[in-house]
């Protein structure tokens, strides 16, 4: 789904920038140039990037695995 119509920024480039390693709102409009324009994307885009931020916050201890003594 197109977010930013302004720079043809879709949700899945969001949250690729955001699995790239982008951890905020501001790092992953720096990257893609969303919300930058109109600014009408912004509430949405801010959403779907906290939404995903939050995913891999509760995927990274998963992530690192069984600790071993
Ligand atoms: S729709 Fe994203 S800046 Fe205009």
């Amino acid at each position: 789904m197109i977010v930013c119509v302004c720079k043809c920024i879709s949700d899945r480039q969001l949250r690729a920038e955001v699995r790239a390693g982008a951890d905020t709102f501001r790092e992953v409009s720096r990257r893609t140039g969303v919300a930058t324009q109109c600014g009408r994307c912004g509430s949405c885009a801010r959403a779907i990037v906290d939404d995903a931020i939050a995913e891999i916050a509760v995927q990274a201890p998963l992530a690192g695995g069984m600790a071993t003594a």
